[in-house]
């Protein structure tokens, strides 16, 4: 199924995630591994969304977040909780949208050209399992209905594939 997975460029970004949320559960398989469900995420949200510059998950290990599956540039490989707006969003366990990188204390720079970002933590049962960063190059990029809905695809993925 994720071979034929693609959604229209040409329709508006709520539609787009609509779409996403109802087909999630055909790109992913929890008879594959979770390395492959995730990258397939990745992948799928990169080619859906233009303003996206980079989009990965950071692992949980019990200790630190750790670089998973991605799309874009090379990131950093180690996030200690607390640390940058991944850490901060591991931490509160809540999200975290910020429309100006640089008005982030602490912030974490991978890419010197992100200007926006969004984090979600990816929970199951209060327990933090990763967390979904989003990038973008242009400030403002993500809102709440970006928010709304990548929060629902966190949750539809922790109780189907972790
Ligand atoms: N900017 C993130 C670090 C990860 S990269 O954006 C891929 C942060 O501040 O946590």
């Amino acid at each position: 199924m994720a071979e034929t997975f693609s959604i229209d460029n040409n329709i508006a970004e709520q539609e787009k995630y609509k779409l996403l949320v109802k087909q999630l559960s055909c790109l992913v398989n929890k008879q594959d591994r979770l390395i492959s469900n995730l990258a397939n995420v990745t992948a799928v949200l990169k080619q859906t969304f233009q303003k996206i510059s980079w989009v990965g998950f950071y692992l949980y290990d019990g200790q630190v977040l750790y670089l998973g599956p991605f799309q874009g540039k090379v990131a950093c490989t180690k996030i200690k909780i607390g640390d940058g707006v991944c850490g901060q969003a591991a931490k509160c366990k809540k999200s975290i949208l910020v429309p100006n990188v640089y008005e982030f204390p602490g912030h974490i720079f991978c890419d010197t050209d992100s200007k926006s970002e969004i984090v979600i933590p990816v929970m199951k049962n209060n327990n933090l399992l990763a967390v979904l960063d989003l990038d973008s190059n242009e400030f403002n990029s993500f809102n709440e209905i970006d928010q709304l809905y990548l929060e629902q695809i966190c949750n539809i993925l922790a109780q189907e594939i972790f």
